[in-house]
């Protein structure tokens, strides 16, 4: 049998119908921007791999810190016992978050990151003996598949067999320039019945909704908003985080600082499965009593896995190089040349960009959707093409390791341009 035989004998995929999906690609060796197939062919990683790798594939200062960590400890149970890269990774990830925060909560992927920052709020208002459940979310988001996370999410298509388990969740519509005062003005109506204990969101863009961009000025009134009320608030940063906005993290362009915040993805510069909740003092305290019950009883195996915090710390180190810091603002430029060439072109129902995330809705003639025809024969055109890129439905995004050369980005304007123009 050869490895797509195998596979398909003994692997189950990730948001895949195996009955009539394509043959996966067999990805075997990658480098820098670039996956390489078993037959040689190479494909521009244009998505990060999931969000994921921020200093591109097999970073050898990665790899080296990864290795170096191996050979002093590879893991150790994390209740009972620390180690020198967690507290490492706890204190530097506070350093680089804004004022206010102060204990961070290791979990091993973006979903569990969210679910750790739901309990948290859930059992605060618990410890306190306040009795609020109510939680808001935005309509369209995305913060995972676990069942908290999928319960604060957009509720449909993907987790219908699963919705009568799903704690209820109040949403409102995804904030426009022409609806936002009534979004507002809705949150607030909301708030006022003093029954909400908490209100997460994905900051400044909903990554898997289409990578919807949204406004700034509006997330900081809805974070005012809610502390004005006493809600307690998730920032979901796993999409977000490490740059992929511009800045290090999606609320460092907000004056207000959410209670909580979820990181995963990138944290590691990709290459690690970890997720981090990291709250302020004032919530962790809600925890401390002479009755154990009022701990958050929550771990996994892997919490706080030294591989991991390794990998955290090394990328951390790369973010400080002013290189990367360059390649970031360099990339981010580049999106605003193509935008200003082709961001009015008839093609686009909407086309915009945020730091490294240029979002192309493409008019379609249709309301967009994730079902959109567009979506498989954009992926196809553009593996032909040299390019790893999965639309979200009829949006093309571009949302690159920052160590992509503008040669390589303008490889994937060019073919986007050249598949909407005069392939679809
Ligand atoms: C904003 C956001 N939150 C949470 C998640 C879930 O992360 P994971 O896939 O690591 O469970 C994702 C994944 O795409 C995400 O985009």
């Amino acid at each position: 049998m050869n490895l797509i035989e195998k596979d398909k004998n003994y692997v189950w995929h990730p948001f895949t119908q195996a009955l009539n999906a394509p043959d996966p690609i067999a990805i075997t060796s990658a480098k820098g921007a670039w996956l390489f197939d078993a037959d040689g062919k190479k494909y521009l990683d244009a998505n990060s791999s999931w969000w994921t790798i921020n200093h591109g594939h097999a970073h050898p200062y990665l790899a080296a810190q990864i290795h170096e960590q191996f050979l002093k400890m590879d893991h150790v149970i994390f209740a009972g016992a620390t180690h020198p890269k967690a507290v490492e990774t706890a204190e530097r990830i506070v350093n680089c978050l804004p004022d206010g925060y102060q204990k961070v909560f290791f979990s091993d992927n973006g979903s569990t990151s969210v679910e750790v920052g739901i309990k948290m709020i859930y059992q605060y208002w618990h410890n306190k003996g306040i009795d609020k459940k109510r939680f808001l979310a935005i309509e369209g988001a995305y913060h995972g598949d676990t069942f908290g996370a999928m319960s604060v999410g957009q509720r449909g298509y993907f987790n219908k067999p699963f919705e009568h388990l799903f704690f209820d969740v109040d949403f409102i519509p995804f904030p426009t320039a022409e609806n936002a005062e009534a979004v507002l003005s809705k949150m607030a109506e909301f708030f006022a019945t003093s029954e909400f204990a908490g209100f997460i969101f994905e900051p400044l863009v909903q990554g898997a909704a289409g990578m919807r961009i949204y406004d700034a000025e509006w997330l900081n009134s809805a974070v005012a908003l809610a502390k004005k009320h006493n809600v307690l608030t998730i920032a979901d940063e796993v999409m977000t985080g490490f740059y992929r906005t511009g800045t290090l993290f999606a609320i460092n362009q907000i004056s207000e600082t959410p209670d909580i915040v979820c990181m995963s993805k990138g944290v590691t510069g990709g290459v690690m499965p970890v997720g981090l909740t990291v709250t302020t003092q004032q919530i962790f305290e809600a925890f401390l009593s002479e009755d154990t019950s009022k701990a958050l009883l929550h771990g996994h195996s892997f919490t706080g896995n030294p591989l991991s915090c390794a990998a955290i710390c090394a990328s951390l180190d790369l973010f400080e190089q002013e290189d990367t810091l360059k390649s970031i603002d360099r990339i981010a430029n580049a999106h605003q040349v193509f935008l200003k060439a082709h961001g009015n072109n008839p093609v686009f129902k909407n086309a915009r960009a945020l730091g490294t995330i240029l979002s192309l809705e493409v008019e379609v003639g249709e309301e967009s959707s994730y079902f959109s025809d567009l979506r498989l024969k954009a992926y196809n055109f553009f593996l032909e093409n040299n390019l790893l890129m999965r639309p979200l439905g009829n949006v093309i995004f571009i949302n690159p390791p920052y160590c992509t050369t503008n040669e390589e980005l303008q490889h994937a304007y060019d073919k986007v341009m050249e598949f909407l123009t005069e392939k679809r």
